[in-house]
């Protein structure tokens, strides 16, 4: 018996390394899943999973979107799950144009309240319906050349607050979940595939140790999504190996490094 036995969830930018850590989760408790994202390549390779369906789409397409919820209600009849983790990282910080702002901003945020909005009324009807945004450490540091991502991130934390607030009536728990490193295809290409590596860059930023694997970001997400969290809603989770505990410090004893002529520890 799984946790979320019989439900369908909608998973937006599902089709990459952290999209298939969630929908890994979600299916391994029961769950039907349907990806949606505009990598074909990538959509196709997730569906593989005999309880996962993929849908090319772009979530800045309201068009596409209505579309979307009327094809879920058609096929599914239902929907209890909404996991918004599509995202754009183009961000060249204070050189970024009008355009790169209007293009993250409305990938990062703006679609993510339209794809609630356009499948409000599905999750209503569940009784039960849950509403993942996904968020991040980004949202509340500061990144040099970082500007656009972590306003983005941090607009989606407070919106989650204010959709929580208003869809609480329709019985829809919001809530966001904000990784820290998390091994994703970013990392992977960057690093050749180098977890090892990838893992001792990220050390002294996380109090793990490491970045999150994919599989531990998707275990928080199907809690969150499952009644286990019936009382949970309006809240951002860390799942970030201890990033944002640490907040200025770093995961390795400072004071030492005070002591002229030498480090002691
Ligand atoms: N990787 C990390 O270390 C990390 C850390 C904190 C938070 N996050 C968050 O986790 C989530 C996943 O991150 P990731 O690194 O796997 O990102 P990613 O770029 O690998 O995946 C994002 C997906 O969104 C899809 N997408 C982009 N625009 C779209 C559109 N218009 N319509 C539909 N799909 C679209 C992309 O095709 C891609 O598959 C993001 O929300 C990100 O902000 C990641």
């Amino acid at each position: 018996m799984g946790t979320l036995d019989g439900r369908v969830a909608l998973v937006t930018g599902g089709a990459t390394l952290v999209g298939q850590g969630v929908v890994g989760a979600l299916a391994a408790q029961g769950c039907r899943v349907v990806v949606v994202d505009i990598d074909e390549v990538g959509g196709t390779e997730v569906a593989q999973h005999p309880s996962v369906e993929f849908r090319l789409t772009d979530i800045t397409d309201d068009g596409e979107l209505a579309a979307l919820a009327a094809d879920l209600q058609r096929d599914y009849g239902r929907l209890d799950i909404l996991v918004n983790l599509a995202c754009s990282y183009v961000d060249d910080g204070a050189a970024s144009d009008r355009a790169d702002w209007l293009n993250t901003l409305n990938v990062n945020v703006v679609s993510a309240v339209m794809v609630a909005r356009a499948v409000r009324e599905l999750l209503a009807e569940s009784g039960h319906g849950s509403i993942v945004n996904f968020t991040s450490i980004s949202s509340s540091v500061a990144q040099t050349g970082r500007w656009l991502y972590p306003a983005s991130k941090a607009a989606l934390v407070q919106i989650t607050r204010s959709m929580a607030a208003d869809f609480a009536a329709d019985g829809i728990r919001v809530n966001s979940v904000s990784p820290g490193w998390t091994w994703s295809k970013i990392m992977d290409t960057l690093s050749g595939g180098d977890l090892v590596h990838v893992d001792s860059v990220a050390a002294p930023f996380h109090l793990l140790g490491r970045v999150g694997r994919p599989e531990e970001i998707g275990a928080v997400v199907a809690f969150l999504a499952s009644d286990a969290a019936s009382v949970v809603t309006g809240a951002d989770w860390a799942a970030d190996g201890g990033y944002s505990a640490l907040g200025p410090e770093r995961n390795e004893p400072a004071i030492p490094l005070l002591a002229k002529g030498g480090v002691s520890r």
